[in-house]
This record gives C-alpha cells, sequence and structure tokens, in this order.
C-alpha cells in the first residue's frame, strides 16, 4: 500500500494512473444564470482515481452508467485532459508538455476500441484503406504490396479473409466490424488497447467470439488491455484486476478472484447480487435499491449512503479513502457482516 493509502503501484507497470480527477462546467448559459439567479455549476464525473496495470494485464472498470468509466478511458488515452492527477504509460506523461515528443512517439501504440465500430470508419473506404490508415499515417511500411500484405496478414489475425480488404464496411456484421476495428488497432503495432464497452451492442455468441479473440491477441502478442464494461460476466472472463466506481470514485479494486469470491465493498456486493448466476450461495444477500445520485448534486460523505444499508452518522459526513483496496468505513471499522 502507498503512503495515500490507495492500491500499490507495481514498479513495472505499463500504464500508471494517479490521482486522476475531471471536472466538467455544466452551468447554463451566462444569460440564464444572471436571470435565475443561480450560480455556476460544476460536475465532478473522475475523482482521485488511481491504478497500475502491469505489461500484458487486463484491468477492467466495472460500475453503472455515469459512473465515470468512460470519461477514465478518454483521459488515459489522451483524449480528454484532466483537471488533475497524472497518467503514464511506458514511463512517459500524458500530460507533462515537457514529453510531447515521447507522446507521440507512443501515439500509434495506444488504441481504442468503441462500443459502434461503424461510427469510427468512413463507410466511403473500403476496408483495405480503412486497416491501412495507421500504418500510413505512422509511416510504418513502406510500399503498396508490402501494405497491402500486412493487411491481409492482419485480415487473417483477427479470423476474417484476405479478400475482405476489397469491401466496405456495411457489407459485414456487427462483429466482423469489431474484427476489423481491432485489425486496425494492431496494425499500428498498439501495445495497449482501451475498450469501452467493445461487445455490449453484440450477441451473446458474437461477444464471446469477440472477447476470445482480444484474449488470444494478448497472449499472443502480450498486450496490455484497460476494459470497461458494465457486464461483470464479461469482466470475469477478461479481467486480470477490477476496479469497481462508483459516483466517479473507485470504491473496490483487486485481483479478479478476490473481487468475485469475497467483494467487500457494499457496492460490489449489490452488483455481484445483482447477477444470478455470479451470486454466493451462503452469503446472506444484501438487497440494495435506488438509483445512482445527481452527479452534480452528490450525497455528502460516502457518496453510495442513502442506498447503502450499512450507512451511519460517519457515512453521511466523511468521505471514506480507499484503504487496502476498498473505500467504505464499514469495512475500515470492521462492522460489514462476512
Ligand atoms: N463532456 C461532458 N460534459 C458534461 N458532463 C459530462 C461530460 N462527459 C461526461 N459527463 C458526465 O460525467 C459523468 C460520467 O460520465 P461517463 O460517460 O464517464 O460515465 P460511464 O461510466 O462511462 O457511463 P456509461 O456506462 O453510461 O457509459 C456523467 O454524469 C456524465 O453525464
Ligand atoms: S462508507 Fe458507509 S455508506 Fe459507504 S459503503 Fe461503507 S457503510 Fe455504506
Ligand atoms: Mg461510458
Amino acid at each position: 500500500m502507498s503512503a495515500a493509502g490507495t492500491d500499490a503501484i507495481p514498479k513495472s507497470a505499463y500504464v500508471e494512473v494517479e490521482g486522476l480527477r475531471r471536472v466538467f462546467d455544466v452551468s447554463k448559459p451566462w444569460l440564464n444564470r444572471v436571470i435565475e439567479r443561480e450560480p455556476r455549476q460544476s460536475l465532478k464525473a473522475v475523482d482521485g482515481v488511481a491504478f497500475a496495470i502491469p505489461r500484458g494485464e487486463t484491468f477492467a472498470l466495472v460500475g453503472e452508467s455515469g459512473s465515470g468509466k468512460s470519461t477514465v478511458a478518454r483521459m488515459v488515452v489522451g483524449l480528454l485532459p484532466p483537471s488533475a492527477g497524472e497518467v503514464r504509460i511506458s514511463g512517459v506523461s500524458m500530460t507533462d508538455p515537457r514529453q510531447e515528443a515521447a507522446r507521440r512517439r507512443l501515439r500509434a501504440r495506444i488504441q481504442m476500441i468503441f462500443q459502434d465500430p461503424y461510427a469510427s470508419m468512413n463507410p466511403r473506404w473500403r476496408v483495405g484503406s480503412i486497416i491501412a490508415e495507421p500504418i500510413r499515417a505512422f509511416n510504418l511500411i513502406q510500399g503498396e504490396a508490402a501494405i497491402r500484405a500486412r493487411v491481409g496478414e492482419l485480415l487473417r489475425l483477427v479470423g476474417l479473409h484476405p479478400d475482405d480488404a476489397r469491401k466496405y464496411p456495411h457489407e459485414f456484421s456487427g462483429g466482423q466490424r469489431q474484427r476489423i476495428a481491432i485489425a486496425r488497432a494492431l496494425a499500428s503495432q498498439a501495445e495497449f488497447l482501451v475498450g469501452d464497452e467493445p461487445t455490449s451492442a453484440l450477441d451473446v455468441s458474437v461477444q464471446a467470439q469477440i472477447l476470445n479473440l482480444m484474449r488470444d491477441l494478448q497472449d499472443r502478442f502480450g498486450l496490455t488491455y484497460l476494459f470497461i464494461s458494465h457486464n461483470l460476466a464479461v469482466v470475469r472472463h477478461m479481467a486480470t484486476r477490477i476496479g469497481v466506481m462508483y459516483l466517479g470514485r473507485l470504491v473496490e479494486v483487486g485481483p479478479k478472484a478476490g473481487i468475485f469470491a469475497s467483494p467487500r465493498h457494499p457496492y460490489t456486493r449489490m452488483l455481484l447480487d445483482a447477477v444470478p448466476d455470479l451470486a454466493h450461495i451462503g452469503r446472506a444477500r444484501t438487497p440494495v435499491s435506488g438509483e445512482i445520485p445527481n452527479p452534480i448534486d452528490p450525497p455528502p460523505g460516502c457518496t453510495f449512503n442513502p442506498r447503502c444499508p450499512h450507512a451511519n452518522d460517519r457515512c453521511r459526513s466523511e468521505v471514506p479513502r480507499l484503504i487496502d483496496g476498498v473505500a467504505c468505513h464499514a469495512v475500515e471499522e470492521g462492522r460489514l457482516p462476512a
């Protein structure tokens, strides 16, 4: 454990995230604020998030809609500047202006895979051009014949045929399009893939194929993944370690086996209880209901307190720190049933 009480960051970590925070200004336009006498409003989408991913491992972020998963992902890949905190990938800071040159060299190695691959493909381009685009942009291979050969090889790697290079994206199914997106990510010699719900829009059987493909490629090329999903069965299949997010904060972090076998945070327990085939036999169920609160006006103390059956006065006034992988006063005080 580090001095801050967060999870220790292994020295060999490929991705290191510390104290990550993002605040959005969600104020109404100036004139409305003046007329309605309303102050500026801000929304803390991510607050104090820290984790590390050793090379070749998968860190999965889970949590309900609006918990800040995509905001973390966008900051990690450099699509969104953090309000505070630090992201280092392969030792290179994603925020320090002095490391711009190193960051540029690293850019090709960091790729994001989205839920809807179609949205990120030019529908008028043939698949061969789509996959070759990063090869050309980063000048990775010279000569048209060599690029064509590499595209064919990439198509085979993701379970498609080299002839598919001549087709357009609309000629493929959703699962095949996700394969094309993965081939394009690999084309740029990616080392680190960030998947934001990459299989959520697919049929269950197709989901499994894509997840297996991602795992195979990880084993083969030593890829490092940040994997985002609200589906715990998917997370169980993919993750090495898991971070559970609630209203912008990590409430529990740990190895997959520990989180699934003995979840400690009441919110983690609620998530696992909600999935019938993952429910624990022999442990008393903790029924928790309710909605995620409005992030513009979160409850004081532990933001989970309105939904938590173990909340007390301390929970309603003091924000719990992440201690030994869990942020909960009841766990710290040892008053939570095992
Ligand atoms: N550009 C933005 N401007 C204002 N608020 C934003 C912006 N982007 C995200 N938010 C807010 O930040 C919070 C976290 O959003 P985020 O998309 O990261 O959640 P998520 O966990 O990915 O949810 P989902 O599972 O629905 O994808 C939400 O309350 C969201 O409304
Ligand atoms: S800190 Fe309190 S309210 Fe929050 S999860 Fe723990 S027991 Fe529940
Ligand atoms: Mg999201």
